[in-house]
């Protein structure tokens, strides 16, 4: 990954279809000085994704894109992250598998979070899978996005215990917790 060289920040394109609290996260550290992006696309699927309001609020530009089409949906998507000169993106919760051409097309990188301990529990659910399972331990994973899902390279993984209590939501929660600190410090090692 190249180096940061002066002051300039990687612009960045985050994706959700969600709540966005890794969006938020992730907006809030692309302010401070040694992050090495800056957010300045926010990309969702839904209009009904609750973290799109963080667009309005941090006066980022956002874009609503319903998939119906799928091929053409994803031309659009190019062109305007090559209109608004993104080189990065962060996915956050974005319930759309991109197709391998995308991939292959956008002339940057592409990370994700993901609720688990990769390579485990790969796709949904991975809460209810893991505490079902009886695991001793859960987490996230913070990875490169290939065509295949939730298989690129990892970048950091942090691990937390699943205690005799834990039921899927409480799970969640504490993964949560975890994750807005995974982003961005995965954000900093792919950058140094
Ligand atoms: C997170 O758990 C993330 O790992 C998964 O979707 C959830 C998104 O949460 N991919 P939020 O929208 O960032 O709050």
């Amino acid at each position: 990954m190249e180096k940061l060289t002066g002051l300039k920040k990687i612009k960045t394109a985050v994706f959700i279809s969600g709540t966005g609290s890794n969006l938020k996260n992730i907006i809030k550290f692309s302010k401070i000085k040694k992050s090495p992006i800056s957010i300045d696309l926010i990309v969702s699927n839904t209009s009904k994704a609750k973290g799109l309001s963080f667009a309005n609020q941090f006066k980022i530009k956002k874009k609503i894109f319903n998939f119906t089409n799928f091929k053409n949906t994803e031309k659009n998507i190019l062109l305007l992250l090559k209109k608004e000169k993104i080189k990065f993106i962060c996915l956050a919760g974005f319930m759309k598998i991109l197709s391998k051409d995308f991939i292959k097309k956008f002339d940057g990188k592409i990370i994700n979070i993901h609720p688990s301990l990769l390579p485990k529990y790969k796709g949904l659910n991975t809460h209810n899978r893991a505490i079902k399972n009886k695991d001793k331990f859960a987490g996230c994973t913070v990875h490169h996005v290939t065509a295949k899902l939730d298989s690129g390279k990892i970048i950091l993984q942090k691990k937390i215990k699943i205690t005799a209590n834990d039921n899927p939501t409480s799970l969640a929660k504490k993964i949560l917790k975890q994750e807005h600190k995974l982003y961005p410090a995965s954000i900093i090692k792919l950058f140094s």
